[in-house]
């Protein structure tokens, strides 16, 4: 698959079919995720591939924002815990998320889908999976074979968030694209403003 189209096809996918997940897949997913960047090197992240449905039921009841449940963790067939080693490197975090874009990317890329769910009740889902006190759960990823087409999510315009040399400066084509798509009116005020420093 096209590096742009995994990119901007990726969704996050919430229904899933029954279907397990190979192990062997298991294996690809994690392999994507280990070859993204980490501060020299470090690598400090782990994964628990779960599959076992009464954890899924468990670590599902701790996944919810608010009185909002995330569903999926405990129907979809594979939920991916991502850890980071807080004792490993200042940039655990980072790198781990990094890994965990690689890994449903990847997922993506074999005809998965997948959702990086980000609410739950970490020490309790700690509990649940035994992970030792220095590990952050950064993230729960349920991956499955779709279900569902998503919608395409609304995203900012890269005109709203991209910024040249300094916050807030516009690049000089980008100002002089703006000059002429603007009416005679604006353009007049422009030019005094040039003129009369005004
Ligand atoms: C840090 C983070 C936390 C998230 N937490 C949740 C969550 O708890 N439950 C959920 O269903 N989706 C969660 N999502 C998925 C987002 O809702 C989703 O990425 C966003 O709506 C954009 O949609 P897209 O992934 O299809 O582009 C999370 C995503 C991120 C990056």
């Amino acid at each position: 698959m096209n590096i742009w189209e995994a990119i901007k096809k990726r969704r996050s996918v919430r229904s899933y079919q029954t279907k397990p997940i190979p192990e062997k897949i298991i294996y690809q997913l994690i392999d994507a995720a280990r070859w993204g960047p980490s501060g020299a090197n470090l690598q400090p992240w782990k994964f628990i591939a779960i599959t076992d449905p009464e954890i899924k039921k468990e670590i599902g009841k701790y996944a919810r924002f608010f009185f909002i449940k995330s569903y999926h963790i405990a129907e979809a067939p594979l939920v991916i815990a991502v850890l980071a080693d807080l004792n490993k490197s200042k940039w655990a975090v980072i790198d781990s998320s990094m890994a965990a874009q690689n890994l449903m990317l990847a997922a993506h890329s074999l005809g998965l889908g997948s959702c990086f769910v980000g609410y739950f009740a970490e020490e309790k889902i700690k509990k649940v999976l035994a992970i030792p006190a220095n590990f952050k759960v950064v993230g729960l990823i349920t991956v499955g074979f779709p279900a569902e087409k998503p919608s395409i999510p609304k995203r900012l315009d890269v005109k709203e968030i991209l910024f040249f040399d300094k916050f807030g400066k516009i690049s000089m084509t980008r100002k002089i694209l703006e000059f002429r798509k603007s009416g005679p009116l604006t353009i007049f005020k422009k030019v005094l403003k040039v003129i009369f420093r005004v």
